[in-house]
């Protein structure tokens, strides 16, 4: 708390927390752009508001990421944890293997003592070979599974930098863009006023899934995301956002 009100960071915390009528806001010091420190803190900040948060016997549904590969460096061995089920909010999403919710998934739960399950889609489906997917009794069953999850951790990113990283084609980047595409979270995309523009086809939570749940967190930080940040918090369905302090002043700055 000392070094937080040496940078006026409560200050800054609650200026978020009111403004979107979040129910915790929590900053560390510093830029995750410019520095790795900061991004550890980011996840050790992660990993202790996952902890306080979580109730008995949950199940968490967690997102990839590097950021959520921070928090999940950062869990250990608790009780609160122990009874706990992770799960891939997402199916596929392109990502590289140490990114993917089901290794996030898989990671925390090994690390705390909880239990996982996985969701094994592969990446860009086509309406008909997803169609057929939900068709499958497996598929159908860790489906419904993931949507019980009563909590929710995901990352934020720029809407272009994850099209980039997911080999988004080309053409629907394009539409991204000239939609004004800022944000992406669990492969939605959103734009300055938070509506959702586009959905990565695949398996797993529905943004109504996400509307419906007990406690939305979102994790992010970094100079660069802040606009991002601002557009899912525009969405309005986020309860608790754990940031730094240079996106915290990118979002206040456009508010
Ligand atoms: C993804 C999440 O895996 O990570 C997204 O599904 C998020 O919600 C993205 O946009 C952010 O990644 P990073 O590496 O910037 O934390």
């Amino acid at each position: 708390p000392i070094v937080k009100d040496l940078f006026g960071l409560t200050e800054l915390e609650e200026r978020i927390r009111s403004h979107f009528g979040l129910k915790q806001v929590v900053i560390v010091p510093g830029d995750s752009d410019a520095s790795p420190h900061t991004k550890k803190e980011l996840g050790r900040a992660g990993a202790a508001v996952l902890r306080k948060l979580v109730a008995e016997d949950e199940t968490i549904a967690v997102t990839g990421g590097s950021t959520m590969a921070e928090v999940a460096y950062h869990l250990a061995a608790t009780t609160s944890l122990k009874g706990c089920w992770f799960v891939p909010a997402r199916g596929g999403l392109g990502e590289s293997l140490e990114l993917q919710a089901n290794t996030i998934a898989s990671t925390m739960a090994k690390k705390t003592g909880a239990r996982y399950r996985l969701l094994h889609v592969p990446d860009h489906l086509g309406e008909e070979a997803y169609q057929s997917l939900m068709q499958d009794d497996s598929i159908a069953e860790i489906i419904q599974f993931i949507r019980r999850a009563r909590m929710v951790v995901h990352g934020i990113g720029e809407a272009m930098v994850m099209a980039r990283r997911r080999k988004v084609d080309r053409e629907t980047t394009e539409i991204l863009r000239q939609d004004g595409a800022l944000a992406e979270a669990f492969g939605y995309y959103f734009d300055r006023q938070g509506n959702i523009l586009h959905k990565m086809p695949t398996v797993g939570l529905r943004i109504e899934d996400i509307h419906q749940m007990d406690a939305v967190i979102g994790i992010a930080g970094g100079k660069s995301k802040g606009e991002a940040i601002v557009s899912v918090l525009r969405h309005g369905h986020e309860d608790v956002l754990i940031t730094d302090e240079a996106a915290a002043l990118e979002i206040v700055h456009h508010l």
